[in-house]
């Protein structure tokens, strides 16, 4: 899939290609989980790892990406500046140099702040950093996680580049249609973070009934869904079938049942949701 930034002139800049599907790494924190996690993804297939400075692995994705043998170009990495580190311009290109040296690579693929900076004045010289570090070559491409439709409107007033990428909650029970559409005016994807919302509806019997029609596994439908929403879509799992099971997911046609899985949504939000703060 493609994805690009935004100038105020309305052209794209820095375009680039991300893999739809990956492998998220949010609650890896035994030793070793998120290594053999990302081991295990690399080798059924998987091409895009989202971690976080937050989630304490960085470190840990890449030496998994070194271990594999799998050519640093041919894997595509997201992480993100933690929201307690977004406080100003030199501190988030401090930050990205740190996530860097953890990964021990040369460049970040996507690089997202990872929740609106709670100081709103912090927001516009967070994101000034951001755009160094894109044309600066640090990262090639930056977005934003969490970012409500009046955040993103906000950033127009000081982005040179918007961001590419906005990565939020979405699975079947929560759809979001207004975020999505201001997500998509800005010029940026949705990228859909706990698609199966923290495994609370993995057990959903009207999932599940709906699956059975398709032939697929619950956990199949809801990524699959959020697939076919045109969304970047990152389940997490450590559990070494599931890391092929859910990558199976893409193989399936759900056209048939389409508007049965959109008749689930009910505004579930399973974490925390930033995006109507102020
Ligand atoms: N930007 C943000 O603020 C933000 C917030 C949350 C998440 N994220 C990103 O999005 C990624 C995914 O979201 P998430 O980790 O919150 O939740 P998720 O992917 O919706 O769900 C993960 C949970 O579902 C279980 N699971 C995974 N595949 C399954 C399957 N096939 N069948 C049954 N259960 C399954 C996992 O268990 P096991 O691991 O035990 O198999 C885990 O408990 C994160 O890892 C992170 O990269 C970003």
């Amino acid at each position: 899939m493609r994805i690009s930034h935004r100038t105020p002139e309305g052209k794209e800049a820095y375009p680039l290609e991300i893999p739809q599907f990956g492998l998220g790494v949010f609650l890896m924190t035994k030793e070793g989980e998120c290594k053999n996690s990302v081991l295990k993804a690399l080798d059924a297939g998987y091409t895009h790892i989202d971690t976080a400075s937050v989630y304490n692995n960085e470190y840990e994705v890449g030496q998994a990406i070194k271990e594999s043998g799998v050519d640093r170009d041919s894997v595509f990495i997201t992480t993100k500046l933690r929201r307690g580190d977004a406080t100003g311009y030199e501190d988030t290109i401090e930050h990205c140099k740190r996530s860097l040296e953890l990964l021990d690579m040369d460049y970040i693929d996507l690089y997202l702040v990872h929740a609106p900076p709670v100081n709103p004045e912090h927001r516009a010289p967070v994101w000034k950093a951001m755009e160094y570090c894109l044309e600066q070559g640090l990262v090639k491409s930056i977005g934003v996680s969490n970012y409500g439709p009046a955040h993103l409107e906000a950033m127009k007033q000081y982005a040179s580049y918007m961001p590419c990428v906005n990565q939020v909650e979405f699975n079947p029970w929560l759809q979001r249609p207004h975020l999505k559409q201001a997500t998509e005016d800005a010029g940026a994807r949705v990228m859909a973070y706990s698609p199966l919302a923290r495994g609370h509806k993995v057990n959903d019997p009207e999932l599940a009934m709906i699956a059975e029609k398709v032939g697929c596994t619950p956990a199949q439908l809801a990524i699959k869904f959020c697939y076919d929403e045109g969304c970047i879509t990152i389940p997490k799992t450590s559990t070494p079938s599931r890391i092929i099971e859910n990558l199976e997911s893409l193989s399936f046609d759900i056209s048939g049942v389409y508007e049965q899985i959109k008749s689930l949504e009910c505004n579930y939000v399973s974490g925390w949701d930033p995006t109507s703060e102020p």
